[in-house]
């Protein structure tokens, strides 16, 4: 999709800020914002660039720089935090052979933290794009990386 489909899906009002960049970001290979995707969101929307940097920066979702095909992102909320979002990070720095922030050298993967998932029955517990994967263990946390190098 084009950035002009995206900006026309849009109201042009501060409350589609966040739905807007997570579209913008997914217009770009390697699911980042650009510079100009700020502006054109702070155009779109009405709001200082300041503020939309500031909402990019807060939110994990959004990154500035290039990140993997696949997104990795670890809980490490409290509920996580208490039943072993420490034990999957060890697993998972193993499994991908980088460090949280980092990008796997193929382009693969790219490991982050994020807050609550919303998962916190299954805790402790990640999301790879857009699937949960709870209950963590080194082994269900092995699979889950074997089955996205795989194409999943
Ligand atoms: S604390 Fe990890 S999913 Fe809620």
């Amino acid at each position: 999709m084009t950035k002009e489909a995206v900006l026309a899906r849009y109201p042009p009002a501060p409350e589609a800020l966040l739905a807007l960049l997570h579209d913008l970001q997914g217009t770009n290979p390697g699911q980042y914002l650009l510079p100009e995707d700020l502006e054109l969101a702070a155009r779109h929307v009405g709001l200082p660039l300041s503020r939309v940097r500031d909402a990019v920066t807060f939110y994990s979702m959004f990154s500035l720089r290039p990140r993997g095909r696949h997104i990795v992102r670890l809980c490490v909320s409290p509920h996580c935090h208490v039943a072993g979002a420490w034990s999957a990070l060890d697993e998972l720095r193993r499994a991908l052979g980088v460090d949280v922030g980092e990008t796997t050298p193929d382009g693969l993967f790219t490991l982050e933290f994020t807050s609550c998932l919303g998962a916190c029955g299954v805790a402790p517990a990640m999301m790879v794009d857009d699937e949960v994967v709870g209950n963590l263990t080194p082994e269900k946390v092995r699979a889950a990386i074997a089955r996205y190098r795989e194409g999943r």
